[in-house]
């Protein structure tokens, strides 16, 4: 047995379910940004899905995010997770998450895109990410068995043989530290701030899945971006505010610079289609002109207890949501590729885990459901805790080696990169563009990790021809069947 830490790289949801799971075995919880710069999770509006209202069942749950994910998925996955997502809001509730409940004290249940039931649980209305994180943090940070070390970018993982032993990190002032593992899990996250549009923080780069590419680890699904279709339009912004989908569900209802209804003649679900739908129908109204906002002056209640997120955001920018328009752009939101897991977050590199939005163990297909990132999160987290605890783990041996992520691209030229995937990758995508964004990065590649992760999801792209989900290209044709199944959704 060894002493060695288990090691957790990100401090999201994923990453501290998983390090609260692990008890009793001795966990270093690794942060990338101090405690001041938030994980993706904490601005995550919209809940989490469970079956729990009268009448729904994990079975239609899972319907949902198989019609939602194109059939892509992985339906065993999808099957456990929907089935997992009641228990999974009461072990929150036991670890202090006070969820949204009516006046008879029932959990009140939202309704989102593709959703075909209201199942969505609020904390704090759109405060949910951050209430949950608040409570997990509070949770992990009184925990024994979990240190957290804060500033530390992982820059190369510790092989010996080919079993991954430990990492090597790097503070923004320089400082180096070798740390020695019993095992490595990525919880890093996403990379929608690799796009000029994104809904994601600046750290969600992709820094830990070029990481694990770095090491030789499987990826899969890496063209399957999701785009939000409502991030607050603040040009030349690139974190955008997200303006919660809860709020279509509420009524809200989007509208051109002209008054035209944008989404009345497109899907007969209107306002409430799965976001690929309604981020491309915003994206190409953009692309002709139209400047497209949400009127959400129709919906009711106490904002600053359903919308608080929303409400604050807009008013810093001098929009009164609940009077004006909203000015709504598409955005990247959620990556359901990443680094290829098996059911309990194995990669294909001994020692090497990965969890939540790093990981693609197929459960989202090739579309994410609206509120199934948070649910993910946390089962799956608590999942590979629990299982990594169970595990007896021998030193490695064999002869060490470095595994580098290698240096990032200059300021300038990752600015250029994320206009580049934003154009070529974004919402609507064609074979030229794509072929063209692919050989400028192929060529760029020694310029930066940034460079390589890019060319890695633009041949993704490239090579799936046929649109599929988020996956769109405009240049191909739809296959008949999921045509139909869209149709009949
Ligand atoms: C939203 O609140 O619209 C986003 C929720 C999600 O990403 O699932």
């Amino acid at each position: 047995m060894t002493s060695e830490p288990l090691l957790i790289v990100g401090a999201g949801i994923a990453g501290i379910a998983t390090a609260l799971a692990a008890a009793p075995t001795p966990v270093l919880l690794l942060n990338r940004s101090g405690g001041a710069r938030r994980p993706a999770s904490t601005m995550a509006q919209g809940g989490i899905a469970a079956a729990l209202g009268p009448g729904d069942a994990a079975q239609a749950h899972a319907r949902d995010t198989l019609i939602a994910g194109a059939h892509y998925n992985d339906p065993a996955m999808v099957h456990w997770l929907c089935a997992q997502a009641p228990a999974t809001i009461a072990w929150l509730e036991r670890q202090g998450v006070a969820f949204d409940r009516d006046a008879d004290g029932a959990l009140q249940l939202g309704r989102e895109g593709g959703h075909g039931q209201a199942r969505i649980v609020h904390a704090g209305g759109d405060a949910t990410g951050a209430r949950l994180m608040q409570a997990l943090r509070e949770r992990a940070q009184a925990a024994a068995h979990i240190h957290w070390q804060d500033d530390a970018d992982v820059e190369a993982l510790l092989l010996r043989g080919a079993v991954v032993a430990g990492v090597r990190t790097r503070s923004r002032a320089g400082d180096v530290r070798e740390i020695e593992a019993r095992g490595v899990v990525l919880a890093t996250g996403g990379i929608g701030a690799a796009f000029a549009r994104s809904s994601n923080p600046p750290g969600a780069d992709g820094a830990g899945l070029a990481l694990g590419m770095a090491a030789g680890a499987r990826v899969r699904d890496l063209e399957f971006v999701q785009f939000h279709p409502t991030a607050l339009d603040l040009p030349g912004a690139r974190s955008l505010p997200l303006i919660t989908e809860a709020l279509r569900g509420a009524g809200a209802r989007l509208h051109d610079d002209g008054g035209r209804a944008v989404m009345a003649a497109i899907d007969p679900r209107g306002d409430l289609a799965p976001r690929d739908i309604v981020a491309r129908t915003v994206w190409r109204a953009q692309q002709t002109g139209r400047r497209i906002f949400l009127d959400a002056s129709t919906v009711t209640g106490d904002w600053a207890q359903r919308f608080p997120t929303v409400l604050a955001a807009c008013l810093e920018h001098g929009i009164d949501p609940r009077r004006q328009p909203i000015p709504i752009t598409p955005a990247a939101h959620f990556h359901m590729g990443g680094l290829a897991t098996d059911f309990h977050g194995n990669t294909s590199i001994a020692g090497l885990y990965a969890v939540g939005e790093a990981a693609c163990n197929g459960v989202h297909g090739a579309n994410r459901l609206a509120s199934n990132s948070l649910l993910e999160g946390v089962a799956c987290g608590r999942r590979l805790g629990a299982a990594l605890a169970m595990r007896a783990h021998a030193s490695a041996t064999g002869p060490a080696r470095w595994s580098e992520r290698g240096p990032g691209l200059p300021d300038g030229q990752r600015e250029a990169l994320r206009g580049l995937l934003w154009d070529a990758a974004g919402p609507v995508r064609n074979g030229t563009q794509l072929a063209a964004a692919w050989r400028h990065c192929q060529d760029a590649g020694a310029a930066g990790w940034q460079m390589r992760l890019a060319a890695a999801l633009l041949g993704a792209a490239l090579d799936r021809r046929a649109s599929l989900g988020a996956h769109w290209r405009e240049d191909a044709q739809t296959p008949a069947i999921l045509s139909r199944m869209a149709q009949s959704a």
